[in-house]
């Protein structure tokens, strides 16, 4: 088992774990939705504005996530981690924690400053994403269910509020993901 940072080159194989693993625990609308999602976001990796980190076993990739930037006027460093897979025959193994932790770590040696997230809390509660509120960090999109809005520091500092709302990349700027 490999964790790495990936490339564009990974697309399609990106597309179809979102697809095949959202597919499996949420059906095959939602399969779809984020299937799509992931083609976009792994047509765009730049190592800038969007970031993935994939799992490998062999040649074969088992789990995945993406961090894409926030932007504010100023040059603020700010990611939002989502989505999230690891493939349905490899959950529960704790690979979903090891590869986000390992994303975090090189995220914060690359300078970034506060990671966000959006979903379950009892999970990402695990990697020290705790509740945000609109008030220091506000969504690209209007939430559907606020109370899944998390973020944690990753430099040491307490999170600098600010009251523009960020842009998120153009793969998150459909209202139905949100
Ligand atoms: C959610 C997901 C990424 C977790 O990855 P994983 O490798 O299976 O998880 P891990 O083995 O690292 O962690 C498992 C632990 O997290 C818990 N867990 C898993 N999914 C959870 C969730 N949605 N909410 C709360 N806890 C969850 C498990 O109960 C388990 O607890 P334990 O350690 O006490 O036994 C994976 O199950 C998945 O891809 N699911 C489908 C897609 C999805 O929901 N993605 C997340 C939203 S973007």
């Amino acid at each position: 088992m490999k964790f790495e940072k990936i490339g564009r080159d990974n697309q399609k194989a990106l597309a179809s774990l979102f697809r095949s693993t959202f597919g499996a625990s949420e059906g095959e609308g939602e399969g779809l939705l984020i299937g799509d999602l992931a083609d976009q976001l792994g047509a765009a990796i730049d190592d800038l504005d969007v970031m993935a980190f994939g799992a490998t076993q062999g040649e074969a990739l088992i789990g995945a996530i993406f961090f894409t930037r926030l932007r504010f006027a100023d040059d603020a460093r700010v990611y939002m981690l989502a989505p999230v897979a690891v493939a349905t025959a490899h959950q529960g193994a704790g690979l979903g924690q090891a590869l986000i932790r390992f994303g975090l770590e090189v995220l914060a040696g690359q300078g970034a400053t506060v990671a966000i997230t959006y979903g379950d809390p009892a999970y990402y509660g695990r990697f020290g994403f705790a509740p945000l509120s609109e008030g220091v960090i506000r969504s690209p999109v209007a939430l559907s269910m606020p109370h899944g809005w998390l973020g944690q520091s990753l430099n040491g500092q307490p999170i600098q509020p600010r009251r523009e709302r960020p842009q998120c990349v153009e793969p998150f700027r459909n209202p139905a993901l949100w």
